[in-house]
């Protein structure tokens, strides 16, 4: 879930029009240090902020009290230093901090030894220290794969709950997750706005080609048999540069409100490492609005209003000063028709050229999914069979007369409840998820026309989200997104989501961004995995 500002970006800075920032949920933390402000986690509420220039960025930012709550928000280790300084201190701190710092949602203290002891858990898995990260030349596992030394039984789970693993075949076994979810996941920090997954969603997340049951793993109240946490694990088989790692990827993370900050989530994520070790699978990816150690790339999200006027309604999207109502309506107006040639929604038969056409695509980024044919149909294909609400659309580009399929686009839905709106329940956001276009190949590399087809398609993209009821039509830097994000007005995000590897050593991957923190075609070629 994403949101614009109406007054100033979480990080502080003044609103703009033109360039806008967006935070996005599963970006910064809502956690246990609340603020003023808006923002929500893994994806974060959004704000518009002014592009700096870059040699602002490495000005002092001279933050005021509540945009340095805000910047704490998103950063727990960052949090715990300060807790711990002279009042004084910190008050220096928040005059001198960097813009780069600040939008970068590094720490401040220059010795990152210092922030890796504050992380108590991560420091103890394997995954790089901070310092460590600066200096990868060499990709790789960091600790040896060893089934016979994976323990078989869980570790004890704290007096008065227990483990259980969850059913997702069943349908109230499934609904309780949602209802876990929509009560206790990813919300802004003014609990304006929260993801709901939906039960369809979830059933097309986490059931997934490959998928496990013991993979989907709960903690009960031993009493009153409530639901109080979750995480969960998907197989993937990923390609991190030249190397295939046989991975799982780690998502729903969720704890309820009343059971925060008691170190649940070191033993749930222990526990899905267990159980994918005894598999035989050691590595993992997972995504996250709080920095963690360490971030193998970071990404920022974007946000292009399909309907401003009901954003604008829900507090999602401000008034930007000097503009009017009407103003905003029509520069966000989209046409009634998409324009592309051949464009389709795509079908069953489709998809095997949809996965030669991803393959070769997702093969130009250093970090991406090794799609199987049954994963493409999956990922892609609704199947009202298995999942009754409609979570992903996509469409493909046939040439008339070879009928070949040059180019296919999907988007995938995921709303987001507006907890403050009377008018409005939810907030119906699409994402952008995979594409891919033969115009990559073009020989010699052309990489205008590249843009130029990539503005058609995801324009298009917007008009079908937009019949399809969408509000707004998120994105990240990953991908060859930076080649369409401006010209098709999505506004930046103060937020960002952090990619991390589970138990392997990679040198930085490029986020599609810059020092700035702007979209950047020279940063491209790093992300090509789109993670839910
Ligand atoms: C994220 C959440 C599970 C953390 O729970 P919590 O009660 O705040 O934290 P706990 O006391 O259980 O555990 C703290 C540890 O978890 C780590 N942690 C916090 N959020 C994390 C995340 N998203 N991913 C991995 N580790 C995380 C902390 O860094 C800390 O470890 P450290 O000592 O090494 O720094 C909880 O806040 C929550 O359910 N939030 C809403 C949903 C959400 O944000 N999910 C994660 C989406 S990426």
């Amino acid at each position: 879930m994403t949101q614009e500002s109406k007054d100033e970006g979480a990080t502080g800075l003044p609103a703009s029009e033109e360039q806008s920032t967006t935070v996005t949920n599963k970006g910064a933390s809502a956690s246990a240090f609340q603020t003023a402000t808006k923002s929500v986690e893994k994806g974060k509420s959004s704000k518009t902020v002014k592009s700096d220039d870059g040699d602002d960025a490495k000005k002092p930012a001279n933050l005021t009290p509540d945009q340095f709550n805000r910047l704490l928000s998103l950063n727990p280790a960052l949090k715990k230093e300060v807790e711990s300084m002279e009042p004084a201190k910190v008050q220096d701190m928040m005059k001198t901090l960097s813009l780069a710092d600040v939008l970068a949602g590094a720490s401040v203290s220059a010795k990152n030894k210092k922030d890796m002891a504050s992380y108590k858990f991560w420091q103890t898995q394997p995954v790089p220290s901070f310092d460590e990260a600066k200096s990868i030349i060499e990709d790789g596992p960091m600790q040896e794969a060893d089934i016979d030394k994976v323990p078989k039984e869980p570790r004890q789970m704290y007096p008065g709950f227990e483990w259980v693993v969850m059913d997702l075949t069943n349908s109230d076994e499934l609904n309780e997750v949602y209802e876990l979810l929509s009560n206790h996941y990813v919300e802004d920090d003014e609990a304006m706005f929260r993801f709901n997954y939906s039960p369809s969603f979830l059933t097309w997340a986490l059931k997934a080609p490959g998928w496990r049951k013991d993979w989907h793993i709960g903690v009960r109240a031993s009493k009153s048999r409530k639901l109080v946490a979750f995480i969960s694990a998907i197989p993937v088989e990923l390609r991190v540069r030249k190397n295939l790692l046989k991975s799982s990827e780690v998502n729903f993370l969720c704890v309820h409100k009343k059971l925060r900050d008691k170190r649940l989530t070191p033993v749930l994520i222990a526990e899905i490492t267990r159980r994918c070790n005894l598999v035989g699978v050691f590595q993992a990816i997972y995504t996250a609005g709080v920095l963690l150690p360490t971030p193998v790339s970071t990404c920022r999200y974007f946000h292009r209003s399909l309907n401003w006027e009901k954003l604008y309604e829900v507090g999602f999207s401000p008034l930007p000063p000097g503009s009017t109502k009407q103003r905003q309506i029509l520069k966000f107006k989209l046409p009634t028709t998409t324009a592309t040639h051949g464009l389709r929604p795509m079908t069953k038969k489709d998809v095997p050229a949809v996965l030669d056409l991803l393959k070769r695509y997702l093969e130009r980024f250093a970090l991406a999914q090794v799609f199987t044919k049954e994963e493409v149909e999956h990922w892609l294909l609704h199947d009202p069979k298995r999942i009754p609400e409609q979570v992903v659309w996509s469409y493909v580009v046939e040439d008339p007369s070879t009928h070949k399929i040059s180019d296919f686009f999907s988007f995938y839905r995921l709303e987001s409840a507006a907890l403050a709106s009377k008018k409005h329940q939810m907030v119906r956001a699409a994402y952008l998820f995979y594409y891919a276009t033969e115009t990559a190949f073009s020989s010699p590399h052309d990489k205008g026309a590249l843009k130029k087809r990539l503005n058609e398609l995801v324009k298009d993209a917007m008009i079908l989200a937009k019949k399809e009821n969408f509000d707004v039509l998120n994105a990240l830097t990953l991908l060859d997104n930076p080649l369409f994000l401006e010209e098709q007005k999505f506004g930046a995000g103060d937020g960002q989501l952090h990619f991390y590897l589970y138990n392997y050593r990679a040198a930085p991957i490029p986020g599609g961004m810059n020092a700035k923190n702007q979209p950047d075609e020279k940063h491209m070629g790093g992300v090509g995995i789109v993670m839910l």
